[in-house]
């Protein structure tokens, strides 16, 4: 089976470049000027050619919240983003914190057959921070990473003893941070809207110290940790500082963080609730130098999808999160590429190359002998996000209306196309 991508410009590490590319049995297998061979080929003229989007931080909430999303519609919902491949957070219900569900998953997602998708295990049994999850046959089953996502993990020793564990079997603890006591009930971040607004605050120290934390264990030990969405302009020094030291870690943020800051709450829609809240307009700019200097090294989505009557409510009751794998690339091209913050080599880096080399996944790049994952684009394609056009069931986004550019063609996975035409 060949496929033949003609005329597009291809986004390569360092930069773009006009060319065609051939695919056969789900490889890259040439990248050359003019390629012409007699097989289905898609003209890419005056499109872009990236690496297939990889978001290294998703929800698909199967098994057990299927209301929600299950994994055929996030599927779908992913390819429709651009997304190649995702790896999701174990917060289901039962919790992924065994081979049987992470068999699942993978057995799942052989049926849909669009994306891949990679489980990510809980650290801890049922996500309670008290027992060591079965890490190793996790692992044999397919678990790319663990982490117990949606929770902090509050016991440290626990947490170290994890991190020694978890990297014998060579994963990485992705690192939800969030002191849950200094959280005390919070759903905002706390300052001026948060006393403004009357909604209950959450300090920045809450997401930080557990940040810090995590950053001395893996200094101490010299194993690699991944920070997840981080939030606040401290948060961001911490890492930056950690880094210049030479620790192994790696960190994440998400579109909301470097697009919104807290004025979006006094509206009191439940679509801009999310955990770490969204913070001031300080915290929106570091996150964007954070992004510029490395500091950053992924843009994930942490796509929450959740159903209406867990949204509809009043704020203090609504559910944390936001659906965003449809919206992250033309949001994050638009905001960060269009503005001139980051080339588009930088930002396939960090949806693509990096999510793939921190947690040691294929694809990532374009070059011959590479898996042929695949996303083309129209960027200079303009339209208005509308989450009634979201193929996720979870409509919660509190972008409607924002106008994007970046639509997303085709995208193919293993040299088949699954979105598109
Ligand atoms: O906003 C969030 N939603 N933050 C989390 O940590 C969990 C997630 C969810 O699972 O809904
Ligand atoms: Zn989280
Ligand atoms: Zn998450």
């Amino acid at each position: 089976m060949k496929l033949l991508i003609k005329n597009g410009t291809l986004v390569l590490k360092n930069g773009e470049k006009k060319a065609d590319v051939l695919i056969e049995n789900g490889k890259i297998v040439k990248i050359a000027d003019c390629i012409n061979e007699d097989c289905r080929t898609l003209d890419a003229s005056g499109k872009h050619v990236l690496p297939g989007l990889i978001d290294m931080h998703v929800h698909l909430r199967e098994p057990g919240y299927e209301g929600k999303e299950d994994i055929e519609s996030g599927s779908k919902a992913s390819v429709a983003g651009g997304f190649t491949q995702v790896c999701c957070m174990p917060n289901t219900n039962p919790v992924c914190d065994n081979a049987v569900v992470v068999t699942y998953i993978k057995h799942r997602q052989g049926e849909v057959a669009l994306c891949k998708i990679n489980p990510i295990g809980a650290i801890t049994r049922g996500q309670e921070g008290k027992a060591m999850a079965e890490i190793g046959k996790m692992k044999a089953a397919g678990a790319v990473a663990i982490s117990d996502d949606g929770k902090s993990v509050a016991d440290s020793n626990i947490m170290r003893l994890a991190m020694e564990y978890a990297h014998g079997f060579g994963l990485k603890c992705l690192c939800h941070c969030e002191d849950i006591n200094l959280v005390d009930g919070g759903v905002v971040n706390e300052g001026y809207n948060s006393t403004l607004t009357g909604l209950k605050g959450s300090l920045r120290a809450a997401e930080d110290i557990m940040i810090a934390r995590d950053i001395a264990l893996s200094e101490s030990l010299d194993i690699p940790v991944h920070i997840c969405h981080v939030s606040t302009y401290s948060g961001v020094e911490i890492i930056r500082s950690a880094k210049k030291r030479g620790v192994k870690v790696t960190a994440e943020t998400c579109p909301h963080y470097f697009i919104l800051n807290d004025d979006i709450i006094t509206s009191f829609d439940t679509n801009t609730k999310v955990n770490p809240p969204v913070r001031e307009e300080k915290d929106r700019k570091a996150i964007i130098e954070g992004l510029k200097d490395g500091t950053l090294d992924c843009i994930v989505t942490d796509h929450a999808p959740h159903s209406a009557k867990d949204k509809q409510v009043e704020y203090n009751f609504a559910a944390f999160g936001m659906s965003g794998i449809e919206t992250s690339f033309p949001l994050s091209y638009t905001k960060l590429v269009k503005t001139g913050i980051l080339s588009l080599s930088e930002l396939m880096n960090k949806m693509s190359a990096n999510p793939a080399k921190i947690l040691g996944l294929e694809g990532g790049e374009l070059k011959k002998g590479e898996v042929a994952d695949i996303t083309i684009v129209s960027l200079g394609e303009k339209y208005k996000i509308d989450s009634k056009n979201f193929l996720s069931k979870g409509k919660n986004t509190p972008f409607n209306g924002f106008e994007v550019y970046g639509k997303v063609n085709y995208t193919i996975v293993d040299g088949d196309i699954k979105y598109g035409e």
